[in-house]
Order: structure tokens, then sequence, then C-alpha cells
């Protein structure tokens, strides 16, 4: 079951070519969204000019960086475990120096660094072009911490290390943070208020992936729906800019047409977005041009107005719906995925019910599910009792995984017998003789090597499927390749 994750979170080392220059080597691992691994290559990036090498051995490390989530318990109870393996290996290399980046750090700010004495370094997302200052204290001997959330902080002008890349496919952020304040959500006090990244900086990363040979790029950010250019700032700001500013903004629609027509041949994804925040615009956008791909992560979190309501998602059930429609009209080949929590507090099986009822309605073609988990400092936390049993909430849970490995497998047969559009991006996990992509809704594909090639894109017919997988046989190169 590759679609449908319960917890998205898992480490990786990355690791980064070695600079004769350098002399001090990096190990970091990265854990939660897309952002965070995305962020990384940013923190790889600013070191890199510090003299690290990044390693994928914790064993030849001198510096070991965590990029930390904090959007469910069980994310930082991971963190907290690695935290003591480090600890470990630093009473054998006491010269180890270990920093918390992300979420965690913005969360527990200097708390960790009194809680957890194993940490030399906690850096907020907004201050990793602090980190070379914040190395230089900690090897003056003090702790160092820098969790100030910035207005302005992009890192639009820092060219990211891509770490541990197929080569094919990329993450390039446009936004940062989020202003939506849902409720049961940490973000908006982990990352900040929302600011996008200049339009042209977005646009040459993209044009120089290409020229290095990658072919697809996903644009990042908490809530990318609401990408807004005007000349710098935050998003709340907007309204007190300049006339000027106003008529030349740019917004999520005008930059994917921007990105689309830039660079024809990449192909386009970007995550997430959110239903009250998708306009029109961007389906037709999303429908003229076919290097944009037919997908969208549309996360509903609950089927109940009720529930929508509590959680302040700032929609109902019926205007999700509306949205659907429109996006199976304007896009009928479009696949869409959802996240959906059980057990917010005070959701009644009726509740649970309407959830199940959206799902039948929407049919997605994959999500991701989750058990509410209370946060601290979030709105739910401060006025809501967590008080669905965890047992309800887990049985909850699979009774949404279920309904969804069932849709899931009704979605993936729709492929069978059609000719789809592949970029392969690297060997079948079970089989050596076999390439895996994926197609444009994004469900991955298998299918035998023959003579075709690594980052090619590829007319794959498709045979057979599971509810995650679709397996076929290529028929020719696409006209993109
Ligand atoms: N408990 C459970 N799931 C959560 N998410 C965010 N906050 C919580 C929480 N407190 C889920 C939402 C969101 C996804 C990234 O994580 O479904 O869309
Ligand atoms: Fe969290 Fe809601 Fe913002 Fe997503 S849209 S990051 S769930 S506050």
């Amino acid at each position: 079951m590759e679609k449908i994750i319960e917890e998205k979170n898992q480490g990786t080392a990355l690791t980064l070519e070695k600079d004769r220059k350098n002399t001090r080597n990096l190990y970091i691992e990265s854990y939660g969204c897309q952002m965070n691994f995305s962020d990384s290559e940013i923190v790889a990036s600013i070191l890199a000019q510090e003299g690290f090498n990044t390693t994928n051995s914790l064993e030849e490390a001198d510096l070991v960086l965590v990029n930390t989530c904090s959007i469910r318990e069980k994310a930082e109870l991971t963190v907290r475990k690695r935290l003591e393996k480090f600890n470990a290996i630093k009473k054998t290399r006491p010269h180890i120096r270990v920093g918390v980046l992300g979420c965690m750090a913005e969360r527990l700010k200097s708390k960790l660094l009194e809680e957890e004495r194993i940490v030399d370094m906690v850096v907020g997302p907004d201050a990793y072009k602090d980190l070379p200052n914040l190395i230089r204290e900690v090897d003056e001997g003090r702790n160092a911490v820098n969790v100030i959330l910035s207005k302005d902080e992009t890192y639009g002008d820092v060219a990211p290390v891509r770490l541990n890349s197929n080569g094919v496919t990329a993450f390039v952020s446009i936004t940062r943070g989020c202003d939506n304040m849902c409720t049961f959500c940490v973000v908006p006090f982990t990352r900040g208020r929302e600011r996008s990244r200049d339009p042209q900086s977005i646009v040459q990363e993209v044009k120089e992936l290409w020229e290095k040979g990658y072919r697809e790029v996903t644009l990042l950010g908490q809530n990318v729906d609401s990408y807004l250019w005007y000349g710098g700032g935050l998003k709340k700001d907007f309204d007190a800019a300049s006339d000027m500013q106003k008529a030349t903004a740019v917004n999520f629609a005008n930059l994917l047409a921007l990105v689309a027509e830039a660079q024809p041949r990449m192909r386009i994804r970007f995550s997430t977005s959110n239903p009250q925040d998708m306009t029109l615009d961007v389906i037709e956008t999303m429908a003229r041009f076919k290097n944009i791909c037919k997908y969208i992560h549309l996360p509903v979190q609950s089927g109940s107005d009720r529930i929508l309501k509590a959680m302040n998602r700032l929609h109902t059930r019926e205007e999700y719906f509306e949205l659907i429609n429109n996006i199976r009209t304007i896009i009928p080949d479009c696949a869409i995925s959802q996240d959906i929590i059980t057990g917010f507090p005070t959701e009644t099986e009726e509740d649970h019910q309407d959830t199940l009822s959206l799902m039948d309605y929407v049919k997605y073609d994959f999500g991701f599910m989750f058990a509410y988990s209370e946060r601290p400092g979030t709105l739910a936390a401060r006025k809501l009792e967590d008080n669905i049993p965890e047992e309800v909430k887990k049985r909850r849970l699979s009774e949404v995984i279920d309904l969804q490995l069932k849709h899931s497998l009704k979605r993936t047969k729709e492929h069978l017998g059609k000719i789809e559009e592949v970029l392969i991006e690297g060997t079948s996990k079970k089989s050596e003789l076999q390439w895996m992509g994926r197609n444009s809704q994004n469900t991955v594909v298998v299918f035998p090597k023959e003579h075709y090639a690594f980052g090619e894109f590829v007319m794959v017919r498709i045979e057979d499927c599971t509810s995650a997988t679709l397996l076929g046989k290529a028929v020719g190169y696409s006209e993109n390749n």
C-alpha cells in the first residue's frame, strides 16, 4: 500500500558530493512534510558555503542537524528518540554538535536546550541564514538559539543543494507560513505568517532545474492557492499595498501560467491546496497547460459541517462539493486526494458518517489519514477537550482507511486499457528489470525497462493494477520527450 500513508514522517540521510575545500561533515535528517525536505536542501546550501560536506554516514558527522516536525505528537516522539541516539553517540565522540531545526525548534524554543541537554543549537524555519553565526557560537562553547519568525524570509536567493535527489523530480518552495489558523494545526505557530516568493526567482530556479536534467517540479507551500506576490511582504498586508503593487500583483493562477509557459516541457505539480483558497482560475489554468499535472491534493479533514466549523476550515461540505464538481467539469481526468482527521474533539458517530459519505461522493484517488492529536497552544487545545477515546479515533481511522482503499482500487481500475504519459523516475523497488514512474495523476506506474531510459517521458499502456500501482507496457516515446 504505497499511497495510503498513515504517518508520512520518515527520516532520511542526505548526501552531497565531497568538495575539496570543505573540512567538516554535516549529517542532516529530515522529518515531516515536503517543505522540511526542501528546507534541508537550503540548509545544506548555506552550510556548503561555510565549508561543510554533507554526509549520509552518521559515523563521519561533525555536525548533526535534525529538521523536525510538530504536526502530531508521534512525529515529535520519533525525533526525541533520535535525539537520545545522538546523545549516546556524543558520549563516545564529544566533538559532535547537535542542532534541532524546523517546527519542533520553533515550538519548544530554548526548552529544547534545557530539557534535552544533548542539543547545542535550536534554529527555527526562518533563521537558517543565521546558521553560520550560530555554529560559531556553539564552537565557542555556548548554546545557540534563533527562533525568530520573519515577515519576508523566503530563501528565494538561496540555490538549494539537491540532496538524495533522483535527478528528475525536484521541489521548489513558493510560499512559507500559513494564515489559515485551522484550530487543530500547529503550523501557523511554527512557520509563521504567509509570505510569497518573487515569481522571477521561482521561474529562474525551474529553468536551472530543466537545464540540469530535471523534468518535473512540485511547487511547494502550506497553502499554495494563497500565493500572492506584490513586491514582498506578508499576505495579510496586501490591502495596504499601493495601487501599482495591486495592479501588478501575481496570484497562484498567474504563477502557474508563468512557470508552465517558461518551461513548456517541464512537468509541474503543486501542493498543498486548501478548498477555501482554490479559485476557478487555478483549475482553468491547469486545464489550459498540458504540462501542469492533473492532480490536486485537496485536504478536507472532515465531512461534517459542524466539525469543519469547529476546525475553522472556512468552507462547508456543500462548498467543497461545488469545488469538486467544478474540478471534474473543467478537468474530467483530474485525480484528487485528501487529508482526513478522525476523532476531532466532539466528533460524533454521525459526524464520522458524514466524513464517510463525503468520501463516497468524491471517491478520492488516494489519501493521507490521521487520528486527531492534540497540539499544545492550538485553539482546539485551548478551547476543546480532547474527548474522543483513542480506540474510537483509531476505529474511525481504520474505517476511513478501508474506504479509501476501496476507492483507490476503483480509481486505479479506471486507468486500465489507457495509454498514459509516464516520466521515468527510477528502477522499480520490486524488480531491476522494471522502471517506475508516475502518470499525470500522480499514480505510480511500473513497466518493463526495454530500451527506455531514466528521465524519459514514455507512453505506457496500462494493463493491470493494484489499489496503489498501475502495471503496463511502454508503447513508445511521448511527444514531450
Ligand atoms: N492531528 C492530526 N492530524 C493533523 N494534521 C494537522 N494537524 C493535525 C493534528 N493536530 C493533518 C491534517 C493536515 C496534514 C498535513 O496533517 O490532515 O492536512
Ligand atoms: Fe495547518 Fe490549516 Fe494551514 Fe494546512 S491550512 S498548514 S492544516 S493551518
